[in-house]
C-alpha cells in the first residue's frame, strides 16, 4: 500500500484579485489533511471509497467531469488505464483501490478539493513508481481546479503542491517568501459552505459591469499584498494586521463578505485581534485573525461565542 497526503491551505492577502493577475499571499495549514492510500486489489478495476462523501465506485462509473474521477483519469501512466482495462475486459484480473479521507471542511476556504488531487496523484505516482515532479502534480492539479472552480487562478494547487508560504502571480513561475518573525493566526470557520466557483462568477459579474471601478478594487488589494509580503519579510505584524483590516473593507465592496463572516472578524477585532479579514472565495467559509500566540486560546473561545463553528490555531513560520 502507499499513502500521500497533502496539507490544507489559506490565503492571507489578494483572494479574487488574483483571478484578475494580482498578486496574493498563501500559506500551507498542516493542521488539516487530505491522505489517500492506495492498494493493489485481487478485483478488478479502479475502485475509489471515500467514506466522507459517501462515494464508493468504480472508477468508469464517475461521470467525466467528477472532481475525483478526473483527477485519477489525469494521472499520466498507462499502467492505470491499458493493463487494467485489458483486464476487466477479460472479466477479472488485478485492480486497485483508492481510499480517500480529508479532515479539510470542504467549500470553505481550505482548499480542501486541491488537497484531495494533490494526494490523489502523488499517492499514484508512489504507487506506479512514477516519481512525478512537483511541477507536473501543479500542472495536472490546476486543471482538475477548473472543475472545481470554473476560472481558478491556480494559487490553491501551487501553494498545497508545494506546501510552502507562497507569492502568487497568476501565469508567472512560483517564488516563495521566507517569514522574518513567525505569527499566529486563528481561522474560524462560519459553518456556512459556499462554492468559490459562484462568488468568482459574481464578481466577474461585478468587474463586467464596470471595469474601470472594479480594476482600481484589484489594484489596491494588489498593493496590500504587496505591502504584506514585505511587512511579513520585514517580521512588521502591526503592519500586517492593519493590511488586513484594508484587505477585508476592499472584500466587502466585492460584495464576498456576509453578515457571518462580518460578524467573526468584528469579534476578532473586538477582542484585541491585530486584524482580521476572511479568507478565500467568501460568503461563507473561513475568516483569519492575527493574534498575540500566548492568546490563541482566547481567541478561539471568543471566536466560537460569535458564532464559530471551528476555530484551528496555526502558526506561519
Ligand atoms: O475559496 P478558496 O480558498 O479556494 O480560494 C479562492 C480564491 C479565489 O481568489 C477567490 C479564487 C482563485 O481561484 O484564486
Amino acid at each position: 500500500m502507499t499513502r500521500a497526503s497533502a496539507p490544507g491551505k489559506i490565503i492571507l492577502f489578494g483572494e479574487h484579485a488574483v483571478v484578475y493577475g494580482r498578486p496574493a499571499l498563501a500559506v500551507p495549514v498542516t493542521q488539516v489533511h487530505a491522505d489517500v492510500d492506495v492498494s493493489d486489489s485481487p478485483r478488478a478495476g479502479i475502485w475509489i471509497h471515500a467514506p466522507d462523501v459517501n462515494l464508493h465506485a468504480e472508477l468508469a462509473s464517475l461521470p467525466s467531469d467528477h472532481p475525483v474521477g478526473a483527477a485519477i483519469r489525469a494521472f499520466p501512466h498507462p499502467a492505470l488505464r491499458a493493463p487494467l482495462s485489458r483486464n476487466r475486459e477479460r472479466g477479472g484480473g488485478e485492480g486497485i483501490e483508492i481510499h480517500i479521507s480529508s479532515t479539510i471542511p470542504v467549500s470553505s476556504g481550505l482548499g480542501s478539493g486541491a488537497a484531495v488531487t494533490v494526494a490523489i496523484l502523488r499517492a499514484l505516482s508512489s504507487h506506479f513508481s512514477l516519481s512525478l515532479a512537483d511541477e507536473q502534480i501543479n500542472t495536472l492539479a490546476y486543471e482538475i481546479e477548473k472543475l472545481h472552480h470554473g476560472t481558478p487562478s491556480g494559487i490553491d494547487n501551487t501553494v498545497i503542491t508545494y506546501a510552502k508560504p507562497v507569492y502568487f502571480v497568476k501565469g508567472q513561475p512560483i517564488a516563495t517568501f521566507t517569514v522574518a518573525s513567525p505569527f499566529t493566526l486563528v481561522i474560524a470557520d462560519t459553518g456556512i459552505p459556499a462554492p468559490t466557483k459562484e462568488s468568482v462568477a459574481d464578481v466577474r459579474r461585478l468587474w463586467e459591469s464596470d471595469k474601470p471601478k472594479w480594476e482600481k478594487v484589484f489594484n489596491e488589494i494588489g498593493e496590500i499584498a504587496k505591502k504584506a509580503r514585505a511587512a511579513i519579510e520585514r517580521g512588521n505584524i502591526t503592519e500586517l494586521g492593519a493590511l488586513m483590516d484594508a484587505n477585508h473593507s476592499l472584500l466587502q465592496q466585492l460584495t464576498v463578505s456576509s453578515p457571518e463572516l462580518d460578524c467573526l472578524v468584528e469579534a476578532a477585532r473586538r477582542s484585541g485581534a491585530l486584524g482580521a479579514k476572511l479568507s478565500g472565495g467568501g460568503r461563507g467559509g473561513n475568516m483569519i485573525a492575527l493574534v498575540e500566540k500566548e492568546e490563541a486560546g482566547r481567541f478561539t473561545e471568543a471566536l466560537r461565542s460569535a458564532g464559530a463553528k471551528r476555530a484551528i490555531v496555526t502558526e506561519i513560520v
